[in-house]
């Protein structure tokens, strides 16, 4: 099939044109680099060895858009492309519903003008608000959302749930992501985030190569096993593979919603432990006061897409610690130039 990859230079984008390519699609990619940089298609390509046709524009540009559905014939759109911080999602809100929301809507109308109408869209776990109870099934409760940034992915949700009642040849599947970490195994893609990591793992691999002093254990009161917050980290090459099942598996038309997790939660601590494994020294951490608006544990229930898409997360803490230590140590600078 030939997939457009919104967001496609990107971190979960990459890896998943990687396994695209590997599944033999054809890959077309839009991105305006807002958050990546070209340099990660031209590894995806040399890691495959396979091309990868990409635009440089805005999905919110309903001509460079309109021009990739009249020079391709796009089978399945894989929607990536977003603002993602949750902190700098409340200090611009108005920035991230313009991007997140209205992004979403010309992509879906430039979509219908061009008679394609199968979409696979980067939800995420955040859609669940604070849990009330665990494992989260895709029945669970959704909203609550406490961020503008939750809220964009709860919003879309609903967007396109709203699209196919309306419309019943589209297809719909909403990925709801629980915590991608990790790195491709030849250490050439990864995450790079700009300025200091608000997340826990590139934050972790920043100290471990020097470059940041202490990890900061945001609150260790919760009422978890060590005390410290639990989530489902996910390998990101699993991660990927989660959306070549999805689109290989699901001819139908219609709204399908998977977890894509491992269904096992790890503390702060024991991530901080297994990347102390993978990069061989002691990693120094403090405890620090709790995060607004952090909740105390997420996993998943991933049997939904086992049973429904023969997907499952094969990798495990240690390999998504040790292919993340791979990754910033051959890449110190991310995709910059040292
Ligand atoms: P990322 O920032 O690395 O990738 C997003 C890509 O989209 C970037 O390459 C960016 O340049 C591009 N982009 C942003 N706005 C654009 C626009 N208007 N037009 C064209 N390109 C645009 O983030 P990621 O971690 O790879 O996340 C991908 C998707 O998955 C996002 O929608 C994100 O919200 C969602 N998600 C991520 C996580 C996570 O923890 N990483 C968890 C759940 C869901
Ligand atoms: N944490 C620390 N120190 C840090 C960073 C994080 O102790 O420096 C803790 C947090 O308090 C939390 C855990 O590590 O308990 C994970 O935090 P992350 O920031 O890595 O991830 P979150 O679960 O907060 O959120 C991430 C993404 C969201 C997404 C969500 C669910 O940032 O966009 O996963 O998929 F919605």
């Amino acid at each position: 099939m030939k997939i457009l990859v919104t967001g496609g230079a990107g971190y979960i984008g990459s890896h998943t044109c990687v396994e695209l390519l590997n599944d033999g699609h054809e890959v077309v990619v839009i991105d305006n680099f807002v958050n990546s940089s070209p340099e990660s298609i031209s590894r995806v390509e040399r890691i495959t060895g396979k091309k990868v046709t990409l635009y440089e524009g805005d999905i919110r540009d309903e001509r460079i858009l309109s021009r990739i559905f009249e020079e391709h014939t796009i089978d399945f759109v894989i929607h990536f492309a977003g603002l993602k911080a949750v902190g700098e999602s409340c200090e611009k809100p108005i920035e991230y519903y313009n991007n997140n929301l209205y992004g979403t809507l010309v992509l879906v109308e430039t979509m219908r003008k061009h008679g394609c109408k199968k979409i696979v869209f980067s939800s995420s776990a955040t859609v669940y608000g604070t849990p009330e109870s665990l494992p989260l099934s895709e029945e669970s409760k959704v909203g609550g959302t406490t961020n503008p940034y939750g809220t964009s992915k709860y919003f879309q949700e609903i967007m396109l749930k709203d699209i196919y009642a309306s419309d019943r040849e589209w297809t719909v599947v909403l990925l709801r992501y629980f915590n991608p970490v990790g790195a491709h195994e030849s250490g050439m893609i990864g995450e790079d985030p700009k300025g200091i990591p608000n997340n826990l793992a590139p934050f972790i691999a920043k100290v471990a190569i020097g470059e940041l002093k202490e990890i900061g254990v945001f609150g260790d009161d919760y009422p978890t096993p060590d005390g410290t917050g639990v989530r489902d980290y996910i390998h990101v090459v699993d991660l990927a593979k989660g959306h070549v099942a999805a689109i290989d598996k699901i001819k139908e038309s219609g709204v399908f919603v998977y977890n894509l997790g491992t269904g096992i939660g790890y503390s702060v601590l024991d991530v901080i432990h297994a990347f102390e494994k993978a990069c061989g020294k002691k990693l120094p951490y403090a405890v620090k006061p709790r995060r607004a608006g952090d909740i105390a544990a997420c996993y998943a229930d991933a049997s939904k897409a086992k049973r429904e898409l023969g997907w499952k997360a094969e990798l495990g803490i240690d390999e998504m610690c040790s292919s993340l230590w791979n990754w910033q140590t051959k890449n110190p600078n991310g995709y910059r130039k040292a």
